[in-house]
């Protein structure tokens, strides 16, 4: 189904999976976006259950006032386990042809995607993704809205980690999010000086880790700080201080899990203009007939890619960083 301006009268938004700063910098630049085009915005609530319970509020340019430096979502999200389903699915689709909704823009990470992309298919109704999670782990564009904020508020949180740590003579094992990538522990490990990385992408190799430690434990460093994405194949921060304690019973060691304060707080600069452009980009996109597809910022030049190459895992991570790392740690 291709749109011209003329034909796209109605769009509904979500956002969904797990929220990250910047989320309502682009539901504001979505919503006014549109209505500059005569295009009538609603907000589903709560990612896709809004459109299986037929929840939504509707946007006017007043409605997204004073919202573009809120963290979390005015929308509110969720990890919808009924659009799982197909009779979900079905009930999402009378509700928006009840509605009258012409497009979706869902703002969100690969689970969106995917849900996204299975709709599409099954009902033929267009949809745009918007690449919002703290992860950074969709191709297709340089960054994800929520990955700068995220990376800063970690930075902040390991920075007075270090204070503690050089003080007390610690080590701290500091888990950080990623699940299945480690840009958040790769380059917030490199900002803040870390003294080892362990991330998903790359195995994680128990002994050369010990040894290391050793060699910083000779040259008596006033603190150590290991950064570990929660889905490192070790199993994670207390699993790694579990080794290092049974080699170094001696090691006054802390584990640091930081959590879901990764994901709050009010978004940086970065990310309210990179949601700002994305947010304003999703809309011109549907309304040059695309669909199926996330919008993204490469290279500084907006793009759009299929939902199938966003979603599969293959945004590499930057080795060279990984080396840096090593070679600075020393
Ligand atoms: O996808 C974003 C993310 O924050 C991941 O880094 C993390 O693994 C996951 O969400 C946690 O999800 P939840 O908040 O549902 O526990």
């Amino acid at each position: 189904m291709k749109f011209t301006m003329m034909q796209l009268k109605k769009i509904g938004i979500i956002t969904s999976g797990g929220d990250a700063p910047g989320m309502n910098a682009c539901v504001r630049a979505i919503t006014r976006t549109a209505i500059n085009q005569n295009i009538e915005v609603v907000g589903f609530k709560k990612g896709y259950n809004g459109l299986i319970d037929n929840d939504f509020i509707e946007l006017k340019s007043k409605s997204v006032a004073n919202i573009i430096q809120l963290g979390g979502t005015i929308l509110k999200t969720a990890r919808s386990e009924r659009f799982l389903t197909k009779e979900g699915r079905e009930q999402a689709y009378l509700n928006l042809q009840k509605n009258k909704i012409d497009a979706l823009i869902a703002i969100g990470g690969d689970g969106t995607f995917t849900g996204a992309s299975i709709f599409i298919k099954e009902f033929n109704l267009p949809i745009i993704g918007i690449p919002g999670t703290i992860d950074n782990d969709l191709f297709g564009t340089d960054n994800t809205i929520g990955y700068d904020t995220a990376l800063n508020t970690v930075v902040s949180a390991v920075d007075k980690i270090r204070d503690t740590a050089s003080s007390h003579g610690r080590l701290f094992i500091v888990e950080v999010m990623g699940k299945d990538a480690g840009f958040i522990a790769l380059r917030s490990g490199i900002a803040t000086g870390a003294e080892a990385i362990l991330i998903p992408e790359t195995k994680t190799y128990i002994n050369a880790l010990l040894s290391k430690l050793e060699k910083d434990g000779n040259k008596r460093k006033s603190s150590s700080i290991i950064l570990v994405a929660e889905g490192d194949d070790f199993g994670g921060a207390y699993k790694v201080a579990e080794a290092v304690k049974e080699k170094f019973p001696m090691y006054d060691l802390r584990v640091s899990v930081l959590g879901h304060l990764q994901r709050g707080g009010s978004p940086s600069a970065k990310d309210r203009v990179l949601a700002s452009q994305l947010g304003a980009w999703s809309v011109n996109s549907l309304i040059d007939g695309k669909q199926d597809v996330m919008v993204g910022l490469v290279n500084k030049k907006l793009v759009t890619i299929p939902f199938e190459k966003a979603i599969k895992h293959n945004k590499k991570f930057n080795e060279d960083l990984l080396e840096l790392a090593e070679i600075l740690a020393i």
